[in-house]
């Protein structure tokens, strides 16, 4: 007898997992963040902090009053090369537009993120924040050189 009543109380705590509340809530907040992705652009989570330079290489860089052509056009080839698989002019793809991108980063903080990706994304503020913000997508270090970086630096002005 007593056996059997153990074995219906065991049944019952059993079937109570199965039907678990944790689970159920788990569901909504992942199509509730998968709606917030669709109709925000840009999520209003990661921060806009241009004083942030990031971590790296890049101490400070000024860019020239106008957009010097010669080095933009150099940046523009390897753009196409190394950034078009993830990267659109003006609408989120794997990573974000990056047009208007100095709007909201430093040109420093753009240099380190190319040249340092691996510790920006594990420490700076604003790439954490980003890569939250797509879903863990790793943005890949394209090994380029601080001369490189600079030219692709200064074809993002143009977008
Ligand atoms: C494998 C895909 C991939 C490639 C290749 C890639 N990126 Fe990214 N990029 C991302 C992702 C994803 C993010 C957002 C952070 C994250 O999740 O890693 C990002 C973030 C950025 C940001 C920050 C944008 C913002 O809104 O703050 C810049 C700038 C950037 N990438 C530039 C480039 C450039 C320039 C290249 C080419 C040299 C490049 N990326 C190559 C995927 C990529």
């Amino acid at each position: 007898m007593r056996k059997s009543i153990l074995f219906v109380g065991l049944a019952l705590i059993i079937a109570s997992c199965g039907e678990s509340p944790k689970k159920e809530n788990k569901g909504f907040e992942v199509t509730r963040k998968k709606e917030v992705a669709k109709t925000e652009a840009s999520s209003s989570e990661v921060p806009v902090d241009l004083s942030n330079i990031g971590l790296g290489p890049i101490t400070s860089y000024e860019f020239s009053a106008s957009v010097d052509t010669d080095l933009a056009e150099k940046g523009k080839s390897i753009y196409a090369g190394k950034c078009t698989a993830c990267h659109l002019v003006d609408r989120r793809m794997i990573g974000p537009a990056l047009k208007g991108v100095y709007d909201r980063r430093s040109p420093e903080w753009v240099l380190n993120m190319l040249l340092n990706t691996n510790e920006m994304l594990q420490k700076d503020p604003i790439a954490k924040a980003l890569l939250k913000e797509y879903n863990n997508a790793l943005m890949i270090n394209q090994n380029l050189s601080e001369d490189e970086a600079k030219a692709v630096a200064e074809y993002l002005r143009t977008l």
